[in-house]
């Protein structure tokens, strides 16, 4: 890795299963002897999670898309600053659950048509894209049903159904074809080892 570490995302509709799948692989490469940072969107550092709470609490209204792009874009700042950049100067592997193509799909398209603006603001304030990108596909309904299923007073977003659902598995699917050099699809609806093994050889290809 050449000392500059590895920037590993996970993305997907909500319930995909990227926090198991996050977990599971961390836990797999740190077994190899790794150092991995494994870490999350929106939150990851003091600063961020005080965001998130903002963000992910209350009203479906309590923000509009721009509102939501603007807190979503400073918690990654603050999130980048602090916890990413440092582990990769230090040669460590990060496994983020959700990053930038989060704010692509969500702001940028299914809650917002802000496109334009989630890539002026990510080239203005981030202007890091991972190394590699796991997308865990799956059906809607199904992950919809686990979100729900897990319950918890962060479900400001998963109030918007399903149609919107299937918007969002639709978009994640254009950003594959979008950023072909570093993202790769899993299907999500198998048992967890299964999607991990997957997971992880995609992770082990990224460390040649
Ligand atoms: P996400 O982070 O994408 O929202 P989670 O990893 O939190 O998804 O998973 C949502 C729910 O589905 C959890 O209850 C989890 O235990 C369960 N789950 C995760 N992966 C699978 C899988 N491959 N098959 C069945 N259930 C799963
Ligand atoms: P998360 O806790 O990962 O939800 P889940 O585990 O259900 O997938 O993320 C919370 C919500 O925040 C999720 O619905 C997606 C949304 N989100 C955005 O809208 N924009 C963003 O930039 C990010 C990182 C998340």
């Amino acid at each position: 890795m050449g000392g500059k570490g590895l920037f590993i995302t996970l993305e997907g509709i909500d319930g995909s299963g990227k926090s198991t799948q996050a977990r599971l692989l961390a836990d797999h490469l740190r077994a190899q002897g790794y150092q991995v940072v494994q870490t999350r969107e929106p939150g990851g550092a003091p600063g961020a999670e005080d965001i998130r709470a903002l963000v992910l609490q209350g009203d479906p209204d309590r923000w509009s898309p721009e509102t939501e792009l603007l807190l979503f874009t400073a918690a990654r700042r603050d999130h980048l600053e602090k916890t990413i950049l440092p582990a990769l100067n230090a040669g460590k592997i990060v496994v983020c659950d959700r990053f930038a193509d989060s704010t692509r799909v969500y702001q940028g398209v299914t809650r917002g048509d802000l496109r334009d603006k989630v890539d002026e603001l990510h080239r203005l304030m981030i202007g890091r894209e991972p190394d590699l990108t796991l997308i865990i596909d799956m059906d809607p309904e199904t992950g919809l049903a686990r979100a729900k299923g897990r319950g918890g007073d962060e479900e400001r977003f998963e109030d918007f159904g399903l149609d919107m659902q299937r918007q969002m598995r639709a978009a994640f699917l254009d950003l594959a074809d979008e950023f072909p050099r570093r993202c790769r699809v899993i299907d999500g609806n198998r048992p967890p080892e299964e999607v991990a093994a997957e997971v992880n050889a995609h992770a082990e290809a990224a460390l040649l």
